[in-house]
């Protein structure tokens, strides 16, 4: 569905990302790590239209995204839902304002219709209407605020794909647990495929079976799991260093789970 195709990205004379590729298929889930400045977000912006590649192309369903019009970009963002790093939610609306906003500037329902779906949305999302619904973002837990985040792409569109950036971040362990699940239940329930940017690898090896590193622009891995942890790359290695234990904690888990299973 999402095919990245040696893509080369420049920000004026600074190289960002050099000859990246790789695909996501219909229904996928794709976790995407790597250090800090390593080009992350900036590959979520390329799939969305955001950006253009200096080479190489971006296709959507085999459709090149930078030699679109802006009207066929609108649409290919009606397929794709995205969370961005820092939820990017509107301060001064309420929450039930934030879930509906894109049904209020581009549908012609009225409120009362609009707010009972987005109500609808914030119970799916885990969240209680009646309780949230009227509240500013800011009197939210952020990881309440991710939640209304999710809802509010997932009712925009009705995606078929769902990028994530960096959504456990700043979350205590509980509220992280709590938006994976949803976005595993998004995945699992829907058949949204999923690209999950994460620095947390304890994260990422709960929800994913294929990860893509990426480190100083360059994809430095793309495979599963046990292919991760045999990897002698050493931009890999550095990278999951410090994380080996979490790592092996996972990977025992699962042996468990296999041994008793
Ligand atoms: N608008 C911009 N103008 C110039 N440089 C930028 C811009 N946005 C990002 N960069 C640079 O591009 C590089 C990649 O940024 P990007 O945000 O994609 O990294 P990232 O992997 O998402 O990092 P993080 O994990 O910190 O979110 C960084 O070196 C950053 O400084
Ligand atoms: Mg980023």
């Amino acid at each position: 569905m999402i095919e990245i195709r040696r893509v080369n990205f420049s920000y004026w004379d600074k190289q960002i990302l050099k000859d990246v590729s790789f695909v996501v298929d219909d229904g996928e889930m794709v976790v995407v790590m790597g250090p800090s400045g390593s080009g992350k977000s900036t590959i979520l912006r390329l799939i969305l239209g955001l950006e253009c590649p200096h080479s190489g192309q971006v296709l959507i369903d085999g459709q090149n995204v930078c030699v679109m019009k802006e009207k066929e970009k609108q649409q290919i963002r009606k397929k794709i839902g995205m969370v961005f790093q820092d939820g990017a939610l509107f301060d001064s609306m309420t929450v039930g304002e934030n879930v509906g906003y894109y049904l209020l500037e581009n549908s012609r329902l009225r409120w009362e219709e609009i707010a009972d779906r987005a109500a609808e949305m914030l119970g799916f999302v885990g969240l209680d209407p009646n309780e949230v619904g009227d509240k500013l973002p800011e009197e939210l837990s952020g990881g309440m605020r991710r939640r209304v985040a999710i809802g509010r792409a997932l009712l925009s569109t009705n995606p078929r794909a769902m990028l994530y950036d960096e959504p456990t971040t700043g979350l205590d362990p509980n509220a992280t647990q709590n938006v994976l699940g949803l976005i595993t239940k998004l995945h699992q329930e829907k058949g949204i495929a999923s690209i999950v940017v994460t620095h947390q690898i304890a994260d990422a090896l709960n929800i994913a079976d294929r990860f893509v590193v990426i480190y100083d622009g360059e994809v430095a891995f793309d495979g599963d799991q046990d292919t991760l942890r045999a990897c002698q790359d050493a931009r890999v290695k550095d990278f999951l260093l410090p994380f080996r234990e979490s790592f092996e904690r996972v990977a025992r888990k699962k042996f468990i789970g296999l041994e008793q299973g």
